[in-house]
Parts: structure tokens; C-alpha cells; sequence
């Protein structure tokens, strides 16, 4: 049994969730439930895998093992179901980065990319910062009969009809989704392909929280729902969310298509962006042969947390509820009926309850009056988070 229970002080180890609250929220006397990594100790595992590497004091070049690949390739069939060829992947330094670099190897000046908001924001921002221009197909939002948000669904007749326009090329698909966690059915993801792939728009599909699914429900990884979806998509996946090294940066991408893999290939290749560091590989050696238990163990824990978090809301807080994830450590949470504006959310939030959550409008306007909580931390925690929440409304 791992223990998930653990405090962890990670003020002054230079991360984002922690040391930056100051320059992000304005103060820095916060609980810290934003960014998508978690609290949880990175596995004894993989630190003692870094550690023995440590031991040999030379840090030269490192090149990429035989096994580095056929050991992503036996994670990915042992753990969604799908067989990939180990010469079909290749490392990408992140998937943000990796979707930068789709775009500038596959598009031209002019074309246009479809984004599903609310979805997480650097699709965005990353497809206009390299100067190509956002298309948004806005998520249709499911109901409970009280009127709070219970997920979302695909609006199919809009991605057709935004697919039509010749000038749109690409299309970037959050599987499972992130902010909202939803693990898209097969359904889903072969009308996505079907629609895309007649009208040539080429699809990435963001697969960063697939191994973090809950509760008995399946990551579907795009490619493998369709001839459609495998001829047409370049799928990115890590280890990053779930074994808790996204600082180690060791995400990959995986292509089925001949041609496409082969443009991408060539191209992140001309970059030299395609070779791990070798804590890369070390990291990912461990999580992918000795994380099986550990993995299960975090997503029980996790899956608790969110009852917890679910049944406290339900319990003490008029006007907030959970959106229950299918997938990952992040939940949605509908705050529409407390009936504030943004500033006074976010002030509730961070200047009354002294919580850094993230904010929902910046994954879209569809986002406004819905924050995202991350419950990959330690259970009290949260509960001195719900409690400072309830005090301060
Ligand atoms: C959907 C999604 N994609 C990508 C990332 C970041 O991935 P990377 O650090 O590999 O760029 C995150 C991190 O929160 C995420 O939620």
C-alpha cells in the first residue's frame, strides 16, 4: 500500500503550483488547488531509478535505448488496449510543444485550427501565438434535472459545417477531456474521425490524462477507433500526469499514417527535439515497467478524493457542485447558481476562502461561472479547503 496521505512542502523547490501564487493570484497565502500536477510523492520507483543514474558522475549525451520504445509500446497495449508498432513513436519534449510543432510542420499561413471550449486554454493560445487562427466548435453542455452541468457532448453539426471551410486544417481534440474529464466514447471519437478525416482536417489528439481514467471507465485512444481516425491523427501521450513527473518532460507522440509520421518525424528530427534527456529515459523506463500497482492505487485514492469533494459539496454548499471526471485528478465545478460575476467568484475564491483554483473562463467563455479543482493532493487538504470555502460563503 502506497501512501497518498503524505504532506509534501513543495514551497521553495522552484514549482509553478507553489512559488508562483504570488505573481499569478496576487498573494501567495493560498491553498494551492490549480495546476495539473499533483501532490502525491513522485514513486520510490522512479526516484531510485533517477538516484542509481545519479551515481555515475558523468551527465554526457545520452542516446535512446533499444528498449525505450518497445517498453512505451508494451505500456500502451497493456494499458489501453492498443497495439502500436514501437517504431511508430517518437519523444517530444511536451505536448504543448509537440502541438506547436504540428502545427508549423502541417500548416501554412491562413489555415485555421478547431478548438471544443471549454477546453485547456494553450490549445488556444499556443495555435495564435503561432499565427494560425482558433476556430471554436463550443462543447454542448448536458443538464441535471436541478440545472447543474452533468458533462458535455460533441456538437457534431457544428464541427461539420466548421470542417467544411476548406481553409480549416487541423482540428486539436482533449481525450479525455480537460477541464470537464470526460473519457469520449468510441462513438464519439469515430464521428470526430469520420467528419475530420472527409474533410481533411488533420487531428491531434491530446491523450496527456488518458492513463488517469476512474471508476472502470476506458481511454479510447483516437486512433484506434476507425481506419479513419488511424489514417489522419497524431495522438500525444506521457507518463507525466500520472506518475507525477511533468518537470522530467517525457512525452511522445504516436502515428499510424505513413505519411503523416513520416512529415512529423523528419521534422521534429530537423529540430533535434526527438531524443529524451537521459532522466527521460531513466523516468520513464521506471514508471512504464513498475508503475502497474502504483497507478492503481493513486487512481483509488484519487477517485476517493473526488467523493469526497463530490459528497462535501452536496452536503454544506449551496450553489456549487462537482461535474464528476471520468477521468484524472481535475473536477469541474459548477458554480453558476451562487449567482456572482466573475470578479466576485474569483474574489470569493481567493480573497475570502484563500484558495488558488483555476479560474473556468480562461479554457473559454463557456467556462465563466465554473472553476477547476485539483484533487490530486493528500484528502485533508481538501477538507481544509471545503472548509475555508464554506466559511467564506
Ligand atoms: C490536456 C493537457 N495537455 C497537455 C498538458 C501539458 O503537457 P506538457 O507538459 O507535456 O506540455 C496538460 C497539463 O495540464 C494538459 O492538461
Amino acid at each position: 500500500m502506497f501512501n497518498f496521505d503524505e504532506i509534501i512542502d513543495r514551497k521553495g523547490t522552484d514549482c509553478i503550483k507553489y512559488d508562483s501564487l504570488l505573481n499569478t493570484y496576487g498573494r501567495d497565502d493560498l491553498g494551492s488547488f490549480w495546476i495539473a500536477d499533483m501532490d502525491f510523492r513522485t514513486p520510490g520507483f522512479i526516484t531510485d531509478a533517477i538516484k542509481k543514474r545519479l551515481e555515475h558522475p558523468i551527465f554526457g549525451y545520452p542516446c535512446v535505448p533499444d528498449d525505450y520504445y518497445r517498453i512505451i509500446s508494451g505500456w500502451v497495449g497493456s494499458t489501453h488496449g492498443w497495439q502500436v508498432d514501437s517504431d511508430h513513436i517518437r519523444y517530444i519534449p511536451g505536448i504543448v510543444k509537440g502541438i506547436a510543432f504540428a502545427e508549423r510542420c502541417f500548416l501554412h499561413p491562413g489555415d485555421k485550427v478547431v478548438i471544443q471550449p471549454p477546453v485547456y486554454h494553450p490549445f488556444r493560445n499556443t495555435t495564435l501565438a503561432c499565427g494560425f487562427e482558433v476556430v471554436e466548435n463550443p462543447m454542448l453542455p448536458v443538464y441535471d434535472s436541478e440545472g447543474y452541468l452533468t458533462g458535455y457532448e460533441v456538437d457534431f453539426a457544428g464541427l461539420e459545417h466548421i470542417c467544411a471551410d476548406p481553409t480549416v486544417k487541423m482540428m486539436i481534440l482533449a481525450n479525455p477531456h480537460n477541464p470537464c474529464g470526460i473519457a469520449w466514447d468510441a462513438a464519439t471519437l469515430q464521428g470526430i474521425a469520420e467528419i475530420t478525416r472527409r474533410n481533411g482536417v488533420l487531428v491531434i489528439s491530446d491523450e496527456i490524462h488518458g492513463e488517469m481514467v476512474l471508476d472502470g471507465n476506458l481511454h479510447i485512444p483516437f486512433a484506434s477507433v476507425s481506419k479513419d481516425a488511424a489514417a489522419n491523427s497524431i495522438v500525444f501521450m506521457a507518463p507525466s500526469k500520472t506518475f507525477n513527473i511533468a518537470g522530467i518532460v517525457s512525452s511522445y507522440c504516436i502515428i499510424e499514417d505513413a505519411g503523416i509520421r513520416d512529415r512529423f518525424f523528419n521534422y521534429i528530427a530537423s529540430c533535434e527535439i526527438d531524443f529524451p534527456s537521459i532522466f527521460s529515459i531513466v523516468a520513464t523506463r521506471a514508471a512504464y515497467t513498475r508503475g502497474g500497482q502504483w497507478r492503481q492505487e493513486m487512481l483509488e485514492y484519487v477517485s476517493g478524493n473526488i467523493d469526497f469533494v463530490d459528497s462535501w459539496l452536496r452536503g454544506h454548499v449551496k450553489g456549487i457542485r462537482a461535474v464528476r471526471p471520468q477521468a484524472s485528478f481535475l473536477i469541474w465545478l459548477d458554480c453558476r447558481k451562487l449567482g456572482l460575476s466573475h470578479d466576485g467568484l474569483i474574489d470569493l475564491f481567493v480573497n475570502k476562502a484563500h484558495l488558488a483554483l483555476n479560474d473556468g473562463a480562461m479554457f473559454g467563455a463557456e467556462g465563466d461561472g465554473f472553476m477547476r479543482l485539483n484533487v490530486g493532493c493528500p484528502r485533508s487538504m481538501l477538507k481544509a479547503a471545503l472548509e475555508s470555502l464554506e466559511k467564506a460563503l
